[in-house]
């Protein structure tokens, strides 16, 4: 059997022409285990499960501060403001199952769910620094792995399920205004339906089975002195789908 550092010598290796070509386009689809994929359209088929069959009460017992800072929002957000773009989505961090116990929010049914989430996260969080290690040998100097893997664990990563409520909106409706991510690296793994758009051309994105979209975020520029630059992107309705969009993201955070 192949030795684990073996096998993480050989996965940097397979990144690395991805990694170039990251830092050459500000986005890569990269491909990746179909296996993985199939567990993120699972967890999000459970969130959707949750949210479709809870009260709104119980919802909002899942919304938590895993951190003492603005940004951190944890467990399940229902976003109604004008601020923001009307959405629901969960956000998973390692120590969120401990933070729904300490405040006695009952998810007996919903650890399959919490584990799975779990799971997904750090496939993400591996992913993420193997990528990182290929990126700094493509470009030396910016410390990407060691930058990404100095933000202590809640902070270096959070994993996202998104949920639209776009039923009954107009084909081209607009889900999310154009913006740039927090993030220092965005992965788009999953998507229900095509809507994600990106770039100034607004070109639509349609993922090929078993790949992942990855692309920098507002975080990026700061670390490599401009060289890599954050991607724009917006989200349309562009199906008349019977069911909410969706969409699973990982965002990669370097330490501040
Ligand atoms: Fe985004």
């Amino acid at each position: 059997m192949e030795s684990a550092m073996r096998m993480k010598e050989k996965t940097i290796a397979f990144l690395q022409p991805y990694a170039k070509e990251l830092l050459l386009h500000q986005m890569v689809v990269i491909p990746f285990s179909i296996k993985s994929i199939h567990c993120f359209e699972q967890t999000a088929q459970q969130f959707e499960q949750l949210l479709l069959s809870e009260s709104r009460r119980y919802i909002r017992s899942w919304e938590l501060k895993l951190r003492d800072d603005d940004e951190a929002d944890d467990g399940i957000i229902v976003r109604k403001d004008k601020k923001h773009d009307p959405k629901t989505f969960f956000h998973f961090r390692p120590g969120l199952t401990e933070e729904l116990t300490r405040r006695n929010v009952n998810f007996a049914r919903y650890h399959s769910f919490l584990e799975h989430a779990s799971g997904d996260y750090y496939t993400c969080n591996e992913h993420m620094l193997a990528l990182a290690a290929a990126l700094d040998r493509e470009a030396p100097g910016f410390y990407f792995h060691e930058k990404l893997l100095a933000s202590e664990i809640p902070r270096r990563g959070v994993y996202r399920i998104l949920w639209y409520p776009s039923i009954g909106k107009k084909l081209g409706a607009i889900l999310a205004q154009e913006h740039t991510d927090k993030s220092c690296i965005t992965y788009h793994l999953w998507d229900r339906t095509a809507g994600l758009r990106y770039g100034e051309d607004k070109v639509q994105y349609l993922a090929e089975p078993g790949t992942v979209l990855v692309f920098w975020g507002k975080k990026a520029p700061i670390l490599t002195n401009g060289l890599a630059q954050p991607l724009l992107h917006d989200v349309v309705n562009c199906v008349q789908a019977e069911n909410a969009r969706m969409a699973s993201i990982f965002f990669g955070h370097t330490a501040p």
